[in-house]
């Protein structure tokens, strides 16, 4: 653990970032071929429905190791292609301690959410009491969250959707580069999603993958994303337009190069941030198993206001005025929601609640610098050093 003396921002100290330091920067390779490649497109005049797409998907597919790869306009779509083609119409077990969209795929397929726990140490689905919630409800599916690209317990889950006899999706939004004991994520459950937006580390600018070893699954997201038409416009069921454009198959073309090496680089980052930061009191940070690998798509932080001195709320305000922006990914957990509201809340979920009183996300990209990493664990220290004060000041404004 590094110190120093200077003074938090917040207290009037200079800060760290004058011009501020955004929670993530897109790392985009080779952008020159990426140019020859969109005039390339824009020149034969077929914006969608094109070989880029085709390319995009025969790429992922080799990367993963899975026969079946179907580009869509985003996670969120494919979930909800992915959750209508497994029949998910009725409860659907799922972490709340996710981003929204798990929850919204599940309502949009027509399904209705029931929330299991998450485990304290990755804050990935609880599989003992995913296990519970599926018997509980009858569940029709069983969902799990990567988050911030851990990957899940999936031999665990496996089991339990087998025992129930229910499909596993995974939302792998945050995952792809993400490895389970050497094998990628990619290749579990019946399909995995990921998302291809602007804060991941594989963009497409906007867009989502659907990956799976199921044929039949991926012909019935191929039609899905076509509105369910088969090309004879006698549509075979209520489908979506959730087409890939070729423009962002082309910028996901680029940004998928080097991933494993720009991964590598993450966990790199992540570990001189863990080992900057170590014996602080009150902050640890979800644990990625041994042998597993994350993308780090976010570098997160856990916690405890009583040992910390302070709670996310205030660390986030001291950040701030250090110009480093942060976020509390996942909070308010989905259970909480405006949206889901109406759901029964015949049981609580401590685990989940507490986690999402404590995170805190802070900026990491893939070409962030080593020195960088340091100085924003140094404001982290910084602020806890002083934590009694800030916490003075913030009560006084
Ligand atoms: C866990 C998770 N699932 C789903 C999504 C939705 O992805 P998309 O924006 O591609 O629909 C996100 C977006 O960040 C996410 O974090």
């Amino acid at each position: 653990m590094t110190t120093t003396l200077a003074q938090p921002a917040i207290l009037g100290g200079p800060p760290a970032f004058p011009d501020g330091l955004p929670l993530t920067r897109v790392s985009l390779p080779h952008q020159d071929l990426l140019r020859q490649r969109l005039d390339a497109i824009i020149a034969s005049g077929q914006l969608t429905n094109g070989a880029t797409v085709r390319e995009l998907e025969d790429a992922v597919a080799a990367l993963l190791g899975v026969p079946h790869v179907v580009a869509v306009a985003s996670c969120t779509a494919g979930l909800m292609l992915v959750l209508q083609a497994v029949g998910a119409a009725g409860p659907v077990t799922l972490p709340s301690f996710t981003f929204a969209a798990t929850a919204h795929a599940v309502a949009w397929a027509g399904g209705q959410p029931v929330f299991a726990e998450i485990d304290h140490d990755s804050i990935t689905i609880d599989p003992a009491d995913a296990a519970a919630q599926v018997a509980a409800s009858g569940s029709a599916a069983l969902m799990a969250t990567h988050v911030y690209g851990t990957p899940c317990h999936v031999e665990a889950l496996q089991q339990v959707a087998d025992q129930a006899g229910v499909p596993l999706v995974y939302d792998a939004a945050h995952a792809l580069g993400s490895h389970r004991q050497g094998r990628p994520i990619g290749g579990f459950g019946a399909a995995e999603v990921f998302s291809l937006s602007p804060t991941k580390v594989v963009t497409g600018g906007e867009g989502g993958l659907i990956a799976t070893f199921d044929e039949g699954l991926a012909t019935a997201c191929r039609l899905g994303r076509d509105y369910g038409n088969p090309g004879d416009y006698d549509c075979l069921f209520p489908g979506l337009n959730a087409r890939m454009s070729e423009l962002h198959a082309a910028v996901a073309l680029a940004s998928l190069s080097a991933l494993d090496a720009r991964v590598a680089l993450r966990g790199q980052l992540a570990r001189v941030f863990h080992q900057a930061t170590n014996g602080l009191p009150g902050l640890r940070f979800p644990v990625v198993a041994p042998g597993d690998v994350s993308t780090y798509k976010d570098l997160t932080l856990i916690v405890d206001p009583a040992e910390f001195g302070l709670d996310t709320v205030a660390l986030a305000a001291a950040l701030r005025a250090e110009g480093i922006d942060s976020r509390r990914y996942f909070h308010p957990p989905v259970h909480r929601q405006k949206a889901y509201a109406h759901l029964p809340r015949d049981r609580e979920l401590p685990v989940t609640d507490e986690i999402a009183d404590r995170v805190l996300t802070v900026p990491l990209w893939s070409h962030m610098t080593e020195d960088t990493v340091r100085i924003i664990a140094d404001a982290v220290i910084r602020a806890h050093g002083k934590a009694q004060e800030i916490a003075r000041q913030l009560r006084a404004r």
